[in-house]
């Protein structure tokens, strides 16, 4: 009965982010086609919409994107695709001023935003012009938003009182969209249309300290705080945002039963840690053909490329391994498959030119005329490749300084066999590090801590690596991304009851 009644408040869910699960790009004779984007959201988010029939508002990757333009459906489209099943009607598309756009995503969500939520606010710039563009477009997707809940409730009036279902779920996504909320609420409010809304954070929230150093933090809080129910990947991070709510607004919060007191509302935080699609990953890894010889050992990144996710670090570490464990020269390579990423963002671009020279210098100094230490691959790969690159991996090496959760590491447990599993290494710094505790950890800024655990992870015995790697699995399979999906539903359903809703404790 409680499926049923999750099913039916699916049907009317509607997910807003920054991107489509697909970008769009436009051919030389003048046609959109689509091809799906990377990273974690899209991920998790895409099986959901497309199972439960939502519709997703968001931005198609193309600066001059016309909403009366046609899009003309992938030619040979991967049918692996977190995509793949997604109907042209299910996405609404929106479109910002090219420049507008820019000083949003470049600059307030991928100058500011990500490098201060992931702790590292050197890296940070904070620009006016940049904020102000923030709220522009937020209010952007607010409007298109409200579009997308207006078509939802015609459809909803049409059907008899006694089997109308409960009101539509609004579901907003990540960091770029943080003030959206109070203007969908607003705009429902003056038209009668009830909804419940709710927003997931897929990168970490900071401690206090940090996010003070944000001048308008006010803002994002109370934007926040819009939504009905907030949730984060892990307890650390909802506590963060409990101890700012209540140090930068002087909310009353409460962090045993996990909620903040706002404007006469009160706000469920939850933690949800979120999943991957893991039979799905399970079953292509069985039927993948092989990639990699058997008689080398693999140890294997998969990133987007990002300064976040630690290469320039684990590079050095690789270099330090073969140096002080040369038994391992011609016998294991490093394969890192990085996808290029905010191109048109300077840090970046600075990154990718540190790692492709830092790439050479490890091959020139390591190569034999037979082997070379490091296969780099600059590029996205499809997901038939990257089962069997997890699969056949013996190590997987994830270790970034900062990360919201990691699904990498996930999709690699995913993947690895029963009978002869490899070994997982992760960062703590990981949401996914204090969740994957059989993992072997490491500090992924103690280059010599790395080598050493990846030199014991490729002598790990058998028995060791069943021992762990079938409890990662076990709760993997468990806590998968219908199960993100199922709790945050509930927290969405708990509030059609009327005794979480009361104003006062
Ligand atoms: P983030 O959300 O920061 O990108 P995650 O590890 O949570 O990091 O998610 C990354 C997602 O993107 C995973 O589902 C992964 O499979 C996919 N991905 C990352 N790099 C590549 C790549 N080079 N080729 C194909 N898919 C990739
Ligand atoms: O996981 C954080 C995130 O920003 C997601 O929202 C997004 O899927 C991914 O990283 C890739 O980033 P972008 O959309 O900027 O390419």
């Amino acid at each position: 009965k409680s499926e049923d009644k999750q099913n039916r408040a699916a049907a009317s869910l509607i997910v807003v982010s920054n991107r489509l699960p697909f970008v769009l790009k436009r051919e030389e004779d003048g046609t959109l086609t689509r091809k799906a984007s990377a990273g974690g959201l899209v991920t998790a988010v895409a099986p959901v919409v497309v199972d439960n029939h939502g519709i997703w508002v968001g931005w198609t990757g193309l600066d001059d994107f016309d909403e009366e333009t046609e899009v003309i459906p992938e030619s040979s489209p991967d049918d692996k695709a977190p995509t793949a099943g997604l109907r042209p009607d299910q996405a609404i598309p929106l479109s910002v001023n090219p420049k507008l756009f820019d000083e949003y995503y470049n600059g307030c969500c991928n100058e500011t935003y990500w490098p201060l939520f992931h702790s590292m606010p050197d890296r940070a710039v904070f620009n006016r012009d940049h904020w102000k563009a923030y709220q522009d477009v937020n209010d952007i997707f607010a409007q298109k938003t409200l579009e997308a809940v207006r078509s939802v409730h015609e459809k909803r009036m049409a059907i008899p009182d006694c089997s109308r279902p409960d009101p539509p779920i609004v579901w907003i996504h990540d960091y770029h969209l943080m003030l959206a909320a109070n203007a969908i609420r607003d705009g429902c409010n003056d038209e009668g249309l009830q909804v419940r809304m709710g927003f997931f954070l897929h990168i970490p929230f900071p401690s206090f300290d940090i996010i003070r150093i944000f001048p308008w933090v006010d803002e994002i809080l109370m934007g926040m705080l819009g939504c009905d129910l907030v949730g984060f990947h892990i307890g650390d991070y909802c506590l963060n945002f409990l101890d700012c709510c209540q140090r930068c607004l002087g909310c009353r919060t409460d962090k045993n039963k996990m909620f903040v007191e706002h404007c006469g509302r009160r706000v469920m935080v939850r933690a949800l840690p979120i999943g991957i699609p893991y039979h799905k990953f399970e079953s292509l890894s069985r039927i993948a053909p092989r990639v990699f010889p058997s008689d080398m050992k693999i140890i294997l990144g998969v990133d987007r490329l990002d300064y976040t996710k630690g290469l320039v670090a684990r590079l050095k570490s690789l270099e330090r391994m073969f140096k002080k464990y040369p038994k391992w020269i011609g016998k294991a390579i490093f394969i890192q498959v990085a996808v290029p990423s905010r191109v048109d963002v300077a840090e970046y671009k600075e990154l990718k030119e540190t790692i492709d020279r830092l790439v050479g210098h490890i091959n020139g100094e390591f190569s034999t005329p037979s082997w070379s230490p490091i296969r780099y691959i600059f590029g996205s790969v499809n997901q038939d490749q990257l089962v069997a690159f997890y699969r056949d991996a013996n190590v997987g090496l994830i270790t970034p300084l900062r990360d919201g959760m990691n699904l990498v590491a996930k999709e690699f447990v995913a993947c690895q066999s029963e009978s002869d599993p490899g070994v997982l290494i992760l960062s703590p710094f990981a949401g996914a590090g204090g969740l994957m505790q059989e993992a072997l950890q490491v500090n992924p800024y103690e280059t010599d801590n790395v080598a050493d655990v990846v030199d014991r992870a490729l002598e790990m015995s058998l028995d060791e690596r069943k021992l762990r790697m079938n409890q990662l699995k076990k709760r993997e399979k468990r806590m998968d991304v219908d199960a993100w999906v199922r709790s945050f539903l509930s927290g969405m359903d708990s509030l059609l009851v009327p005794s979480v809703r009361p104003n006062h404790d």
